[in-house]
Order: structure tokens, then C-alpha cells, then sequence
């Protein structure tokens, strides 16, 4: 792709199945136990022996996994004490039996029915038990991952997915950031920022039950995370097919981890079981590097100059501008629990809220109280 800007017409599925067309050689990687389906297996006990003897060859050996690799690796026995999982998954169940009863906690990106999700897994266990929190993020090889990764100062974030017996497979996908985003607004990042987002984030699933084929553990597509123009390119029929036709598989243990490239193709499987409850903690960390070095209270700013902006007749040109620097203009971070996403895959933003109080012409006051509410529910 010699384009910085460009748009689907220019996808290649050649490309993309010359990428996914290699395999992973055991040689190439001499922490690792095993290659499975091209994915690089790594055992719990050699990884904590090779980060007391050799941390930076291991550190950089999982960092290649998921760059120059194939972009998905396996830790088997990542969690050796079930009862550390177990305790945690009494947790997932008492809070999606409250959020049930409470009618909160659908999930937004999948059908209804046979998926349970439990949005801010993370900060829900720590409220109600101090310890699980506490033994469950004590393991020292979530921090190696992460670390490898992403460096420090690196955020956790979980989200519980539930898949139960008849749950449907998803459509093909990429991972947060832009695999939440519509491709109209993935063509407008220009693609050097599309391949740097797959090094903000890392995607991974602690198995909390044991995965057999049948209940559908996640479909992956060992290597496709090269294809750089592949933020654009996953909902299209041909790369769909190419997933179906491609698309590998591997049984988990409860305890084991998955982790892989956000831009790696994926999608959780069919639950084929009749009784086979399947359930991963899914992990997704974030870089330090996504943040501002000031902290603007958009809230002020917004508040302040709206009076004002509504009685001006900008150039559109000029408007966009304005809205830019004006507010938040990301989705995100946010609370998937109070603030869902009104159409696609990302909640209302700042700025779309200030246009669309623009476009229909409210009083400040009417501006004011809804930026208050948009506010009050993206609050954890
Ligand atoms: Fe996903």
C-alpha cells in the first residue's frame, strides 16, 4: 500500500493471503514449547524461568510473536491455581445474575440470548472481593505479556464474555481501536496511524472454563494482522470468505491464556455443546501512549463558548474546526454499561453532541443539561 489515504477499491485479498500463507517455524522461536495450527504455544514454567535468567530475550521473543510473528500466542497454565479462576468466575455469575435482574449488562456487540457479558469486569470483582481481585492480577506473567507488549504505565480493562450452548459465532473482526470504528471514519486516520494502533492495545481471554472445539473457542487467522490496509478490509464478502475458509481454532484449558494482535482477523465460535457453558475473561490492556499531557475540562470550555457558537454562521469548513478543538472527539474510554452505542459500534462522542445540539438549534440551557447527562453516564 504506497497510499497514506485510500479507501476500499484499493484492498488486495492477494495480499492478504500471500501474508496469511505463512507458517510458524519452532525454530524461529526457542522460548516457545510447540507450534500448533501456526501458533506459538509458550509454557507457563519456561516463561517464568526465561524472565529471571534472560528477561529481555524474552520479553523481545513475545514482543516478535506479536509483530513479525504470527500475532497470537498461548500460554498454557497461565493461572496453575484454579481456584483463583474459579473464585473469580463465582463472581462473573453472581453479577451476571444481578445485572440480569437489573436488565443492564446486555451485550451491545453480539445477539441476544446465548452471550452473557459483563462489561468493567475489572473494577465490578474488586468491589466485591477484595482478595480475588488481588490473587487473580498478582499473576506475574499477565504483567510479562503486557509489558512485552506495551511497556510500562500500560491500563487493564476486562470484559467477561459468556458464550452458552447454541451461542452463534461472530462476523470476522478486528480489535479496539479502529475495529470499533465504521470504515468512514477508519479511511479518514491516515494508514501509518492505522498500523501503529495495533501497538496500543493488547488483546487477550483467560480461559474460565476448558474450551473443546465444540464449544467454539476463537476463530483466528494466524498472520493476518500484517495486511495493513485490514482496518478497512474486514467487513468485506471476499476477506469474509477467506476467514471461513482459513480461519484455525485451538482447544483451551481453564487457566490458559490467549493473547494476540488487536489487528490479528478473529471471531468467537459456534457453541456446538448442549450443555457446555463457555466463558473467557477477555483482557484488553492500553498504552500509555493514548493520552493527552493536559487535563481539558471540555465540560467548561463547551459550556462556555456554546451560547456564543450557536448565533455564529460559520463556513462548515470553519465549524468543523471549531468542534474539533472544542471537546472530546473519541468514544472512548466510557461506560459500555450506561453509555451503549446509539447506532454502530461507538457510543456518542463530545463534539457529535455539541453539532447535533447546532443542527437542531437548542437553548444553552437544554445544551448544557444534556452535555451533564452524557457526562454523568460515561462515569464508571
Ligand atoms: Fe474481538
Amino acid at each position: 500500500m504506497s497510499q497514506i489515504f485510500f479507501d476500499e477499491s484499493q484492498l488486495s485479498l492477494d495480499d492478504f493471503a500471500t501474508l496469511c500463507a505463512q507458517s510458524t517455524d519452532k525454530k524461529d522461536w526457542p522460548l516457545a514449547s510447540d507450534v500448533a495450527l501456526n501458533v506459538l504455544i509458550y509454557q507457563r514454567r519456561d516463561l517464568l524461568t526465561a524472565a529471571s535468567s534472560q528477561p529481555q530475550a524474552l520479553l523481545s521473543e513475545l514482543h516478535r510473536a506479536l509483530s513479525a510473528g504470527p500475532g497470537v500466542l498461548v500460554i498454557k497454565g497461565m493461572y496453575p491455581d484454579k481456584q483463583i479462576i474459579d473464585r473469580n468466575s463465582a463472581l462473573f455469575e453472581q453479577i451476571l445474575s444481578a445485572e440480569a435482574a437489573s436488565n443492564s449488562g446486555a451485550d451491545h456487540f453480539a445477539a441476544a440470548g446465548n452471550n452473557g457479558r459483563i462489561w468493567n469486569a475489572l473494577q465490578k470483582v474488586a468491589v466485591r472481593d477484595a482478595d480475588a481481585f488481588i490473587d487473580y492480577y498478582a499473576n506475574p506473567l499477565l504483567a510479562l505479556i503486557c509489558e512485552a507488549w506495551l511497556g510500562p504505565g500500560y491500563q487493564i480493562t476486562a470484559q467477561v464474555n459468556q458464550v452458552r450452548p447454541g451461542g452463534k459465532a461472530q462476523q470476522p473482526h478486528r480489535d479496539y481501536h479502529l475495529g470499533f470504528q465504521q470504515n468512514e471514519v477508519v479511511k479518514r486516520f491516515p494508514l501509518p496511524l492505522q498500523i501503529l494502533s495495533q501497538y496500543l492495545t493488547l488483546q487477550g481471554a483467560i480461559a474460565h472454563s476448558d474450551m473443546p472445539i465444540e464449544s467454539g473457542p476463537t476463530q483466528l487467522l494466524p498472520w493476518s494482522h500484517q495486511y495493513q490496509a485490514g482496518y478497512l478490509a474486514w467487513r468485506d464478502p471476499q476477506f469474509i470468505d477467506y476467514f471461513r475458509q482459513h480461519a484455525i481454532q485451538l482447544p483451551l484449558e481453564k487457566g490458559d491464556g490467549l493473547f494476540f494482535n488487536p489487528a490479528l482477523f478473529h471471531a468467537a465460535g459456534n457453541n456446538l455443546t448442549h450443555d457446555h457453558i463457555r466463558t473467557a475473561n477477555l483482557l484488553q490492556v492500553s498504552s500509555s501512549f493514548g493520552k493527552a499531557m493536559e487535563k481539558v475540562n471540555y465540560i467548561t470550555v463547551l459550556k462556555q463558548i456554546y451560547p456564543a457558537l450557536r448565533l455564529r454562521t460559520l463556513p462548515e469548513a470553519e465549524l468543523n474546526a471549531v468542534i474539533a478543538a472544542a471537546g472530546e472527539g473519541y468514544s472512548f474510554p466510557t461506560n459500555l454499561d450506561t453509555d451503549p452505542p446509539s447506532s454502530g459500534l461507538a457510543p456518542m462522542t463530545q463534539q457529535q453532541l455539541l453539532r447535533l445540539a447546532l443542527t437542531e438549534k437548542w437553548q444553552p440551557e437544554a445544551f448544557n443539561a444534556a452535555l451533564d447527562e452524557h457526562q454523568l453516564k460515561r462515569q464508571a
